[in-house]
């Protein structure tokens, strides 16, 4: 018998194939609209995907916020929502779930991960501190400077190389933090703001080895260290795979042990946790517990809902519980790890390794031809919309926003374009359908030229920055 020239993925890579740990139990259906109606709708958004309506997005890749398919025991949950306005039982549990895989001993709920981020900078930064980080996040960076303090980068220079390697490019450089140290003083730093993985690098997990020396020199500055741990379950999958002395420990006993190194964590649920609406705030410090308990009275709510309606609490319970089962999380990375590779034979040029939750194509290797100031990722993002109506967004020098002092674009060295890929939400083939729709997109990128800003908010610009196309002749 010939030898058949179709082979399964498990087969083309030498081994048995593995599948979802789920089956599709409610389906939502998704169509594409034609060539004139996508470029109808990219103009009317200005060229922003974030302002493109979803019914005329055909793969919604723009994040993996809040867009996760929940379980039919969360569903179930739902049905169990206590809403009483105080001390609601889904709060307790809740609670309980926060504590048994986080390991903090308080907790606030937060209607999302930039409420607890609000929080926490208004109780933690004094005006005029210091906040060291291993790379800003948009939401997480701006609360900091609206608190008074000021964001300092001290993640390890292979972070902002798309093509460097290394296993663990969300670590601290130890030096670059001991250097900010000796140059302000410990007393002018608020805490270290630590994120596992790392969004704005491409989901690039911290190594246990780095937290571990992380905690040893801030322990020796009496420095606090408070997560951001909206990945972090992602993170202790790259842990587990990829670290020495971590491949027979599960997913929730290395999330427990890289908190453990920390003092608190704050939490967008939109993402780990598989709910589509949700964060929270914990610490062991009981000071500024109390702190953040009478604040999230005044922002989010009171502090058993703290925004969220008692079913969204039930079903984050039950969320935190799911995402940390190893057989779900080697599916949801598998995934991204499965379109990374695509790209990759491809000779596409994308952030390497392949993070966690997404991909991220490096713009300038697609258009060396566009200057940052006209925007290649934002370009990027148009144009594969503009192809196949699959939707990422821009993670460059829109989103990288002006700097506050000298009111010039912030130029990062990273320009990238984001495809994350929600959880339990889509399939092998349409990962197929999107590495196909980059080629089309990369093999026509001499042709494409890049965009102006025609209106610019104040702050978070790439929300809702508008842009039109520069044309060949100017
Ligand atoms: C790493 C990280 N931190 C914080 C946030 C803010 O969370 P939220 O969108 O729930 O306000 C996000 C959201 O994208 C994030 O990716």
């Amino acid at each position: 018998m010939s030898e058949s020239p179709i082979k399964t993925i498990g087969q083309q890579l030498g081994r048995r194939s593995w599948a979802e740990p789920w089956k599709i139990k409610m389906v939502e259906p998704i169509h594409m609209i034609s060539q004139e109606e996508r470029a109808k709708a990219l103009q009317e958004a200005g060229y922003n995907t974030f302002l493109l309506r979803s019914a005329d997005v055909y793969i919604d890749l723009l994040t993996d916020s809040g867009t996760s398919a929940m379980s039919d025991r969360q569903w179930a949950g739902i049905m169990m929502g206590d809403e009483a306005y105080a001390g609601s039982r889904n709060f307790y549990h809740l609670e309980a779930a926060v504590q048994t895989h986080y390991g903090y001993r308080y907790m606030v709920p937060t209607h999302q991960g930039r409420g607890a981020e609000h929080l926490l900078s208004q109780t933690a930064i004094k005006p005029g501190q210091y906040v060291p980080g291993n790379m800003y996040f948009t939401t997480t960076r701006l609360h900091q400077e609206l608190a008074g303090g000021t964001f300092v980068d001290v993640i390890i220079d292979e972070a902002h190389d798309p093509r460097s390697l290394h296993p663990f490019k969300g670590d601290v450089d130890l030096d670059k933090l001991r250097g900010l140290i000796q140059r302000v003083g410990a007393e002018n730093i608020a805490y270290f703001s630590l994120a596992g993985t790392v969004n704005m690098a491409g989901g690039q997990p911290v190594s246990m080895a780095n937290v571990r020396a992380l905690r040893e020199l801030c322990d020796e500055q009496g420095l606090p260290i408070y997560l951001d741990a909206t990945r972090m379950v992602e993170n202790a999958y790259f842990i587990q795979q990829q670290e020495a002395g971590f491949v027979d420990q599960s997913i929730a006993a290395i999330v427990k042990e890289f908190c453990s190194y920390t003092d608190g964590a704050w939490m967008s649920a939109k993402k780990d946790h598989l709910v589509n609406i949700g964060g929270w705030l914990a610490v062991n410090d009981h000071d500024l517990f109390d702190a953040l308990r009478n604040l999230v009275v005044v922002y989010e709510g009171l502090h058993t809902y703290g925004g969220m309606a008692g079913r969204d609490m039930e079903a984050l319970a039950i969320g935190i519980e799911e995402a940390v089962q190893d057989d779900h999380v080697r599916s949801r990375v598998g995934q991204v790890l499965y379109l990374g590779d695509l790209l990759l034979d491809w000779d596409i040029p994308i952030v390497q390794p392949v993070g966690g939750h997404a991909i991220f194509l490096d713009a300038r290797g697609f258009y060396p031809h566009i200057p940052q100031d006209q925007f290649p990722a934002q370009t990027l993002a148009a144009q594969l919309y503009l192809d196949s109506g699959v939707r990422g967004m821009e993670r460059g020098i829109v989103s990288a926003g002006r700097d506050p002092q000298t009111g010039d674009h912030r130029y990062p060295a990273l320009e990238l374009m984001r495809l994350a890929i929600p959880r339990r939400v889509y399939t092998q083939a349409h990962m197929d359908v999107v590495a196909e729709a980059i080629k089309a997109v990369y093999d026509a990128r001499q042709q494409t030229g890049g965009l102006r800003m025609v209106y610019e908010p104040k702050v978070l610009r790439f929300f809702q920055a508008r842009f039109e196309p520069i044309s060949a002749r100017e």
